[in-house]
């Protein structure tokens, strides 16, 4: 069981999305503003770890429609893993921003970076990377299966590039709000 200020993701939520047996509650909400949810909540895990967040919101008012605690959650994910796979003192670089009809949510880190072999793996369930630094942190392996699993069933992606020792950045892209949805 992960646990986080986000709530607690375990492999039942996983096994739940994967049999489709999860049905979303939709609302229309700006992301950025559940991004600030997110922030918030790992202010103080950040603190801990002489860790700083730079946000970049580029439009406050860019809306998805999606289940918005799951969103909120899938995000916590990925701020975790940056913070955990980084050293102290570095910048965990957050954006939000519109790119045609897609809204993408970004996590960038200056942390320990991911293999090419590692990233074929990285979303499966239960996958952890086998490097002493990842070892050393608490984990069950299951944060980036759900984000994947949610991502997709709002009809979105998740996407990753990375440096080994120098850092890596996930995008989540997730189909923006129409104007008729938004408004
Ligand atoms: N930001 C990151 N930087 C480096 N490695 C990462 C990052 N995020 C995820 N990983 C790698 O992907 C693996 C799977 O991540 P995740 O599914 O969240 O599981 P967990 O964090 O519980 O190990 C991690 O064990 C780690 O090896
Ligand atoms: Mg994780």
């Amino acid at each position: 069981m992960v646990s986080f200020a986000g709530g607690q993701v375990n492999l039942l939520d996983v096994s739940r999305i994967e049999s489709g047996n999860l049905s979303l509650e939709l609302s229309t909400f700006t992301i950025g503003e559940a991004v600030h949810q997110v922030i918030d909540q790992f202010e103080p895990v950040l603190h801990e770890k002489q860790q700083e967040f730079e946000v970049h919101i580029a439009d406050e008012n860019l809306m998805i429609k999606g289940d918005r605690s799951w969103i909120v959650q899938i995000v916590s994910n990925l701020v975790e893993n940056a913070s955990k796979y980084s050293p102290e003192g570095t910048v965990i670089t957050v954006n939000v921003h519109r790119r045609g009809l897609e809204a993408l949510i970004t996590v960038s880190d200056q942390g320990i970076g991911i293999s090419l072999e590692d990233r074929s793996q990285l979303f499966r369930p239960f996958f952890r990377g086998n490097s002493d630094l990842t070892r050393s942190e608490p984990g069950t392996g299951l944060g980036l299966a759900l984000v994947k699993s949610i991502a997709e069933l709002h009809g979105g992606s998740v996407s990753v590039i990375s440096e080994p020792g120098k850092g890596s950045v996930f995008t989540v892209s997730l189909l923006a709000a129409s104007a008729e949805e938004a408004a």
